[in-house]
């Protein structure tokens, strides 16, 4: 039985008072919580402050991206001893806005997957097609793809902690969710690949987040389906009712 997991993706936005205002709320709201994992994941800036606030609580802590090498001179990046000096637990990585926009690819994910592990931080490995990819019937090249080559040299220990997201690109930020079933059928998919590099017992323990557009009106649907283990949510965890309604819906007994 896997243990559901949500997360809020920031992304670029919070300043250090908007997020322990809004990590405040969560905490609150996420109290009777006792069945979900509950991840936020602030912009860097904001990571000390948030951490000092969950200490305790269910939220456990994750950034948004991580740097392969443990100290020198890479300005601009945030190495693994870092992320757990601030008591990180979890690592979004490879999410589509960085392949798109800083020419992450899979050989980079994979660097940062592995370096993610080797520091007992938890990786979530972000992979989805493109609007363009899918209308062209690639979906599942382009997720097989990703996938391969972000567990590249992953072995059988590693991938026991690893968390996948599916985060169709089209469905990210424009409210167009996949519905459950192109959702599911992805997921499948996924679960299908973790079983052929890494055995059926494996690949029924790993989870497999949803991403895009998730929000309170459509979470249960998508996390009733059988292979959606939870959800990586960005617009809609920037309110503590709406990522706590997704919460709930993760909460209930029937999932
Ligand atoms: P939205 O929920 O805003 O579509 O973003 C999803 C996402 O990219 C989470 O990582």
């Amino acid at each position: 039985m896997r243990t559901p997991l949500i997360a809020g993706n920031w992304k670029m936005n919070n300043s250090v008072g908007e997020s322990t205002e809004l990590v405040e709320g969560i905490k609150k709201g996420a109290e009777g919580v006792k069945k979900t994992d509950i991840v936020v994941a602030p912009p860097f800036t904001a990571l000390h402050a948030v951490s000092c606030l969950i200490n305790g609580s269910p939220i456990s802590l994750s950034s948004q991206n991580v740097f392969w090498e443990e100290k020198g001179a890479y300005t601009g990046e945030v190495s693994p001893a870092m992320l757990k000096d601030v008591d990180c637990k979890y690592a979004i990585i490879g999410h589509s806005e960085r392949r798109q926009y800083f020419g992450e690819t899979d050989e980079t994910v994979n660097k940062r997957a592995k370096v993610a592990l080797s520091h007992d931080l938890i990786p979530i490995l972000c992979v989805g097609e493109t609007l363009e990819e899918r209308e062209s019937d690639k979906t599942f090249d382009v997720v097989q793809t990703q996938l391969k080559g972000g567990l590249q040299g992953i072995d059988a220990e590693g991938i026991q902690k690893l968390v996948v997201a599916y985060e169709p690109v089209w469905a990210i930020g424009t409210g167009k969710t996949a519905t459950p079933e192109q959702a599911e059928e992805v997921h499948q998919f996924i679960r299908g690949q973790l079983k052929g590099l890494y055995g059926e017992e494996q690949s029924e323990q790993n989870r497999i987040l949803y991403g895009g557009s998730m929000n309170p009106g459509n979470a249960s649907d998508l996390l009733s389906q059988p292979n959606i283990d939870g959800g990586l949510v960005g617009g809609a965890s920037l309110k503590a009712d709406s990522f706590l309604a997704i919460i709930m819906a993760a909460e209930k007994p029937s999932l």
